[in-house]
């Protein structure tokens, strides 16, 4: 939940650009306000999160907003050698427009590698503009930390974004066409929907106090219960003999099915994800096996009294992100429908 307040005056970020043809003068001042606030003392409730000693590094703001430090993981999209400065590393992981489950949990060990190591106060992925939904949702899921993550496919607005000490404390961050989105919410099919903010003059603006999204909040379902979920598995280990198949989630719309063939197929398939056009309470999409998942595409919200008696409502979420979602959650050997359903709300 955002936080109402709505900040007028943003201090700020200090440090330099990192792009050098901005200019050595220029600094990610967005407005001039009082050096007391911080995104440490404006947000609300982070020394409230699960496990505060998790966050203990980070409350000497002076020196993190002071010093940022860049990892740009590159999977996709246009990449040129730019002139940033030392604070900013690249790697280039693959170059690919749509990334699979195992490309995904690569790239997530990646930045958790960076971060891990207290080197770096944020990372930014670079992708292919069709890989951004699925990287800013994975992402969000499966790397818990308050420091910046930023996907996006311009990685100018993506390294300003990841340089300024206010994107803290939102979770990961897709950027897409100077628009700032949380990788939870973000929809390549409704631009401007669920907008945090945009890149203005190489500089990030929020139009809210930083705020993590529902679902990624410290006390939220996700954090507390499936703490496994940011357990990512090692590239290695997602391996053939690790049946890929096995662990496959398609994505359906809803029709008039023969109820024999999700019966049929549920050995070759883990879960399911049906794209409900309203009412779906009479779908004949539903299994005693595997979990079943109903979604909208035109962002409706589906709730539980939704769906047939059995199968899970994907809330908001869209057909993608209930599948990597539910793809996640099998991996972890989550699969009781009110488990499931505990997490999708
Ligand atoms: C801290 O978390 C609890 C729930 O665990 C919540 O009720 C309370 O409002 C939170 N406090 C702040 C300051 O956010
Ligand atoms: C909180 O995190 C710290 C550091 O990671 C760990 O040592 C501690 O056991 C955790 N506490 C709980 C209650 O999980
Ligand atoms: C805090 O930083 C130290 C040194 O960089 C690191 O060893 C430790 O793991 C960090 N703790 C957390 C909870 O990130
Ligand atoms: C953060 O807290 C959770 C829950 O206590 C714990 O399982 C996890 O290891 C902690 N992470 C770090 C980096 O300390
Ligand atoms: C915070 O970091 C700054 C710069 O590194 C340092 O001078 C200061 O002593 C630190 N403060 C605390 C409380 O650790
Ligand atoms: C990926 O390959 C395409 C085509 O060769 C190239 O235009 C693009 O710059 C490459 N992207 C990266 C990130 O290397
Ligand atoms: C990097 O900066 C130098 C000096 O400003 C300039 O000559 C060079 O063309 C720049 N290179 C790129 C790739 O922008
Ligand atoms: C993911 O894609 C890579 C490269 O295209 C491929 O080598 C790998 O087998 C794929 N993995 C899965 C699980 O499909
Ligand atoms: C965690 O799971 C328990 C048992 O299902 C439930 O009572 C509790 O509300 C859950 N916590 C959150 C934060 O959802
Ligand atoms: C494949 O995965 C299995 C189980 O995770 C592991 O025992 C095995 O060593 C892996 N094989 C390779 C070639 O990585
Ligand atoms: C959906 O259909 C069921 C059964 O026909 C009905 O009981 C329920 O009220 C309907 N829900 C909505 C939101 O229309
Ligand atoms: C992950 O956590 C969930 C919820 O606590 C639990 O049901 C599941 O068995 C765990 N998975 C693994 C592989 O430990």
């Amino acid at each position: 939940m955002r936080a109402s307040l709505i900040l007028s005056a943003i201090c700020a970020a200090g440090a330099a650009s990192p792009i050098a043809a901005v200019g050595d003068d220029t600094t990610y001042v967005v407005e001039a306000g009082p050096a007391s606030l911080t995104p440490w003392n404006v947000w609300p409730s982070w020394s409230n999160a699960s496990n505060v000693s998790n966050y203990s590094n980070l409350s000497n703001a002076t020196a993190q907003v002071a010093a940022p430090k860049l990892e740009v993981i590159v999977t996709g999209g246009q990449y040129t050698m730019s002139n940033w400065s030392s604070e900013v590393h690249v790697t280039r992981l693959f170059n690919q427009s749509t990334l699979n489950a195992t490309q995904l949990a690569r790239v997530a060990q990646s930045v958790e590698g960076a971060l891990d190591g207290g080197e770096y106060t944020g990372v930014v992925v670079l992708g292919a503009g069709r890989a951004l939904e699925a990287l800013g949702f994975y992402l969000s899921v499966v790397v818990d930390t308050p420091e910046n993550v930023v996907v996006t496919s311009a990685l100018e607005d993506g390294v300003a974004t990841a340089w300024s000490a206010w994107s803290w404390f939102r979770g990961a961050l897709v950027v897409d066409g100077g628009v700032i989105y949380s990788g939870a919410a973000y929809s390549p099919s409704a631009p401007g929907w669920g907008a945090l903010g945009s890149v203005i003059a190489g500089a990030p603006r929020y139009w809210f106090t930083p705020a993590w999204p529902t679902l990624l909040a410290p006390w939220g379902s996700l954090r507390v219960n499936f703490t496994n979920f940011t357990d990512i598995v090692p590239a290695p280990a997602a391996n053939a003999t690790n049946s890929s198949s096995s662990m496959t989630v398609p994505v359906v719309f809803d029709g008039y099915y023969d109820p024999s063939i999700v019966s049929s197929l549920s050995t070759a398939i883990a879960g399911l994800v049906v794209v409900s056009s309203g009412n779906s309470t009479a779908s004949d999409l539903t299994s005693s096996n595997i979990p079943v998942v109903f979604t909208s595409d035109d962002g409706a919200t589906i709730l539980p009294e939704d769906v047939p008696a059995g199968a899970i409502a994907g809330g908001n979420l869209s057909p993608l992100k209930a599948q990597l979602l539910l793809s996640i959650a099998l991996s972890k050997d989550v699969k009781e429908t009110s488990s499931l359903q505990q997490l999708f709300a």
